[in-house]
């Protein structure tokens, strides 16, 4: 199951500096675990506000959104030069198997979230690799984000991981946002 993709109208939203409040660049790498000539992906990368953070600090990162005009935002700002740009579903993906040393998602989740999706990261993911993913949580306010009823529940993440052949390392769930670090 995932929900609505993301309404482009409102990509201006996605660059408000006040969004570290629910992760931060600091979060990501230190759960990601990259090195600097790691192969990564940010699935549904928007504009870029997250990739930005992570791109100096692997050797490829591939920003990955099903919406084109995701990327064209994106390229208008200007991207680091480790990022290569891919229009895909997180449910078909042009990478070969094992390609990836990692992947991340940020508040994306719940857009992408279905066996097939999951089923690709596994393919497409090295054994020993990470998928990090934090979203909005169910048991969230509601106050920012999706509304409740479009939301996942660390638990349903969990499931859908270990499902998929994942081992979960990390699964915390905060105020508005859970996050779910699963092993290859
Ligand atoms: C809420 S925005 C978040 C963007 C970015 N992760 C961030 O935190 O700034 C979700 C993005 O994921 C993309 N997206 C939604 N479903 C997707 C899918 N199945 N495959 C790839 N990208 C997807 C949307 O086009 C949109 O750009």
């Amino acid at each position: 199951m995932g929900f609505h993709t993301f309404d482009a109208d409102r990509a201006a939203k996605l660059d408000d500096p006040a969004r570290f409040r629910f992760v931060s660049r600091e979060e990501l790498l230190s759960r990601l675990g990259v090195a600097p000539d790691s192969v990564v992906a940010d699935l549904g990368s928007g504009t870029g506000f997250f990739t930005d953070e992570v791109a100096p600090h692997v050797g490829t990162l591939y920003a990955v959104d099903v919406q084109e005009v995701m990327h064209d935002l994106y390229r208008e700002k200007g991207a680091p030069d480790t990022v290569e740009f891919v229009t895909a579903d997180v449910a078909s993906l042009p990478f070969d198997d094992d390609h990836l040393d990692a992947a991340f998602s940020t508040m994306t989740y719940h857009e992408f979230a279905t066996d097939e999706a999951l089923a690709e990261l596994a393919r497409v993911v090295r054994p020993g690799g990470s998928v990090v993913v934090v979203d909005w949580s169910t048991s969230g306010s509601g106050d920012d984000g999706p509304p409740l009823d479009e939301r996942f529940g660390l638990g349903d993440a969990v499931s859908a991981f270990e499902s998929a052949g994942f081992t979960v390392s990390h699964a915390e769930t905060r105020r508005e946002t859970f996050v779910c670090v699963a092993r290859r």
